[in-house]
């Protein structure tokens, strides 16, 4: 997937590195899940009323850039309604058959959770449609005269989609969702305290600052946070004599050469090709990720959204925009021509 794997280090990836790691570590409840506080409240709350008059959850859709959450969530709703959790994702699902073996094996009251659910099919979206609303399927069997459809009645369910593509999902399909959750990226404080959870669920010790060195160049994203803290684990063993200080967890970092602001290599490279071989941009998605080898769907949903969120580039009509900030970055001085001051301040 990544085809820069041999200069880029692997810790921003869109799949965890490694799923039991990442299983290990996940929060089981609400009360342990760090930050996202207002959407946490609202599926307390949902999940609260919910049990309280014995219903069903109301159908939930979590979106945001990988590695924030939506996998962690679905499961802790699951746990908090006492329901099993079923888990496929939208490209697994090939034919409505899958679709049907899916939901009637669902026991009443549990979750479905579909992650990417913006890979659906259209075709499969459509058999969905009558499953969330009314908790029937109508499925044709047979082909030519023989055809005919099979309506089957559903245990009542709550689908849990996960998206890092919130703006891919259908009107249709968003509309039939209960709650839609923006899961937002984590500030500075929260992912140190992520840091130093993991770290006691692994048995290492952080001293003092260790777990801010390594928040800060995490991209405001948990998993990048626990991989990092497991690569300065490791240079610590080696390298430390198994002590994670401030300064040893620093040292890890740069050997990794991600730099202050938890840029890596490719972050780099977007930033350097926008400027130098496309004079700051606009410039196409499809034309950036031919010039930095990257696919266009990991730049999008990987790289993109932090270097947007951060302010370094902007998404114009036209194309991707660096920013002042992004020049700096690169140790340029910020173009100042009428024209380039229209593009760093027309809106996106
Ligand atoms: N709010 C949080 N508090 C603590 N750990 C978290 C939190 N959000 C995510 N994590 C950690 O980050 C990892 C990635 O989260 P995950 O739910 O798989 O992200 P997503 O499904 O959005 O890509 C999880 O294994 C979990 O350990
Ligand atoms: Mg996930």
């Amino acid at each position: 997937m990544h085809s820069m794997a041999e200069t880029a280090p692997l810790i921003q990836t869109a799949e965890p590195l490694d799923p039991s790691f990442e299983i290990s570590l996940r929060p089981p409840m609400f009360e342990e899940f760090a930050g996202q506080k207002k959407t946490v409240e609202r599926l307390q709350i949902m999940v609260e009323a919910a049990k309280t008059r014995g219903d069903t959850l109301q159908h939930i859709l979590l979106s945001g850039p990988p590695g924030l959450g939506k996998t962690t969530l679905a499961y802790i709703i699951g746990n908090a309604m006492g329901a099993e959790v079923r888990t496929t994702s939208g490209p697994m699902i090939e034919k409505a058959g899958d679709l049907a073996g899916l939901l009637t094996n669902i026991e009443r009251g549990g979750v479905l959770f579909i992650d990417e659910i913006h890979r659906l099919q259209p075709a499969i979206e459509e058999y969905l449609y009558p499953a969330m609303e009314d908790f029937k399927l109508d499925i044709v069997i047979d082909q030519g005269p023989s055809a005919r459809t099979v309506r089957l009645n559903l245990a009542p369910f709550t689908l849990v989609g996960a998206t890092t593509r919130s703006g891919m999902i259908s009107d249709p399909l968003r509309s039939r969702f209960g709650m839609n959750c923006r899961l937002d990226y984590y500030d500075t404080p929260t992912l140190a305290a992520i840091v130093s959870r993991s770290a006691g669920l692994l048995g290492s010790e952080l001293e003092s600052g260790a777990d801010l060195e390594i928040a800060r160049r995490a991209r405001g994203t948990p998993r990048i946070a626990n991989n990092l803290l497991r690569w300065v684990r490791d240079y610590a063993l080696v390298r430390a004599g198994g002590r994670i200080t401030a300064q040893s967890a620093a040292e890890a970092l740069q050997t990794l050469d991600i730099d202050a602001d938890g840029f890596d290599e490719m972050d780099k490279r977007i930033l350097d090709a926008i400027i130098s071989l496309f004079d700051g941009g606009p410039v196409g998605l499809n034309s950036l990720a031919v010039a930095i080898g990257e696919e266009p769907g990991t730049i999008e949903e990987v790289h993109e959204p932090y270097l947007i969120m951060q302010g370094y580039i902007k998404r114009s009509p036209q194309g991707r925009v660096a920013m002042p900030k992004a020049y700096r970055k690169i140790g340029l001085p910020a173009p100042t021509t009428p024209e380039q001051a229209d593009l760093f301040n027309s809106g996106s």
